[in-house]
């Protein structure tokens, strides 16, 4: 079944690819499909973004589509980034340089309460106008200092156990992520007809 991934990321589309495809989905991006609508996230949740994301984008194509609005909250800070973790210390910030930002406000923050969590919502929108949501989250910590290679965003500051996401493989980072947990839920719906129009 083919699926547009409504997002300009190229971590999360790789990602997408990764989780969606051995489960039987031809995922497609936008850039790929020739698509360049404008999306509007002015939504002040997970839930709201993801579903304005695959609303624009559905509406525009008529497709199948999916969405992921994604982030890492960050109990110190009261949940921060969260929903606005594109846009920490400014949407052009590079994420090396957004990474650098979090440590600084983190500084004075003892391990024990650097507890953080990355959560995504997946919305899916068939072409009949099917919707079915998922939310997922992977509980973490937040090092000190960004550790490997992999994986993109803030992957390199976010500890499960004793590795950061960017030292895992895609596949070890897929079997516990929020994004991986999210898709496999939203599949799972999708088999068993639990749509809502
Ligand atoms: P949005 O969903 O497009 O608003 O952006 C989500 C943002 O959250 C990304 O740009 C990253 O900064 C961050 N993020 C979400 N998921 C991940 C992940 O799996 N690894 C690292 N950063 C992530």
């Amino acid at each position: 079944m083919k699926v547009i991934v409504a997002t300009g990321n190229a971590g999360k589309m790789r990602e997408f690819r990764r989780i969606l495809e051995p489960l039987g989905f031809q995922v497609t991006s936008m850039k790929e499909e020739g698509i360049d609508v404008p999306i509007v996230e002015d939504g002040t949740t997970f839930a709201e973004n993801a579903r304005i994301k695959a609303m624009t984008v559905h509406q525009h194509t008529g497709e199948a589509v999916i969405a992921d609005d994604s982030g890492i909250c960050v109990d110190a800070l009261g949940g921060r980034p969260g929903v606005y973790s594109a846009r920490y210390g400014g949407e052009d910030l590079p994420h090396p340089e957004k990474i650098k930002l979090l440590l600084k406000e983190l500084i004075q923050v003892p391990d024990e309460k650097r507890t953080a969590r990355f959560v995504a919502h997946i919305c899916y929108i068939g072409a009949d106008g099917t919707r079915i949501d998922a939310e997922e989250c992977c509980e973490g910590v937040i090092g000190h200092a960004p550790r490997g290679e992999g994986g993109f965003g803030y992957d390199p500051i976010f500890m499960v156990g004793d590795k950061s996401f960017a030292e895992l493989s895609g596949a070890e980072k897929d079997a516990v992520s929020h994004r991986g947990k999210a898709l496999r839920a939203f599949a799972q719906k999708l088999s068993q007809g639990c749509g809502n129009q």
